[in-house]
């Protein structure tokens, strides 16, 4: 017989606290996941709570990079991460190899690579970014020319904020990519007095039609201040679970039902558990990459 919720959820607790394990969770997991996380947040705050936790053992609830970057940080930890399949699509347009021979066309460019990268590519690049922070650290950049990977509608929305040109790659997420104008035309028809977010990962001319344009972490905090009552939700579906949890009394309208990351999703109750019994599967950078990469994701997170 198949263990119940409750008795999966028993069985975590009680190895989270003999392996000294800590759960992270990104704001797209499915909200059981999202339910036994000791911290729920997006790549940046993520990255960030990796680097200073004091546990042993790192179960990342998210994509490869994620838990990637967790391990450039924290070498003598354990990171987990309970299904090796999830993967970020955008992060796997850019490989190091294609990096390289870009950077033969422009030698003098500075690379700002989004952390949605491997580490190969982190270590070949000189400053990473989060949707978060990338506005204020390509503003602050001294650099004569910006090469961006591999996000292209990311890109193009920190060159507009920031009035610098940039070479962009031609990567996008899949998810973000479904979130489209005709559907927010017609939702703010619906719904005149919603306010409408969306996350910079979404096209241009979809973010041309926000009214507030965020990181999954400044969503989380701008749907507590605003004065909206609806909201207009254009980002990956699995944060609206986290949304409604803090904000019950809001409504959330996503803009596309089918704006589900299938990575995130790959990760469930029963493959945490499995995780921390077998304590596998792990995600560890071999050191000469994370010595590389681990300068351009602190050169971030000193910025
Ligand atoms: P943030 O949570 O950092 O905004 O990023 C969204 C995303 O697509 C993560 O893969
Ligand atoms: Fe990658 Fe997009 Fe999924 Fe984020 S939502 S992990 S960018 S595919």
């Amino acid at each position: 017989m198949q263990d119940s919720r409750a008795q999966l959820v028993e069985k975590i607790e009680n190895l989270k606290r003999s392996r000294k394990a800590v759960i992270l969770a990104h704001n797209y997991q499915l909200g059981e996941i999202q339910d036994i996380a000791e911290f729920v947040g997006d790549s940046l705050e993520l990255s960030q709570m990796a680097s200073k936790s004091e546990a042993e053992v790192i179960v990342f609830c998210g994509v490869h990079f994620m838990a990637e970057t967790a391990s450039i940080l924290c070498p003598d930890k354990t990171v987990l991460l309970p299904d090796t399949n999830a993967g970020c699509p955008m992060a796997n347009m850019v490989t190091a190899e294609k990096l390289l021979e870009k950077k033969k066309e422009h030698p003098e460019a500075t690379v700002v690579s989004y952390i949605n990268t491997t580490a190969e590519v982190k270590a070949e690049s000189d400053v990473c970014c989060t949707s978060a922070n990338a506005i204020t650290l390509v503003q602050k950049l001294n650099a004569r020319e910006i090469l961006f990977v591999p996000d292209q509608y990311l890109g193009h929305y920190i060159s507009r904020k920031t009035g610098r040109e940039m070479i962009l790659w031609p990567g996008y997420c899949p998810t973000h990519a479904r979130i489209q104008t005709p559907d927010i035309v017609r939702l703010r028809k619906e719904h005149p007095q919603a306010e409408v977010m969306v996350h910079p990962e979404c096209r241009p001319e979809v973010i041309d039609l926000a009214d507030v344009v965020l990181s999954t972490g400044g969503m989380c905090r701008h749907v507590k201040s605003t004065a909206a009552r609806e909201i207009v939700v254009g980002t990956e579906v699995g944060i609206i679970y986290r949304l409604r949890k803090e904000n019950p009394e809001k409504v959330y309208i996503p803009v596309s039902e089918q704006a589900i990351c299938p990575n995130m999703k790959l990760i469930t109750l029963e493959k945490v558990l499995w995780s921390l019994e077998d304590m596998a599967p792990k995600v560890k950078v071999v050191e000469e990459i994370r010595i590389r990469a681990k300068a351009a994701v602190d050169k971030m997170l000193q910025a």
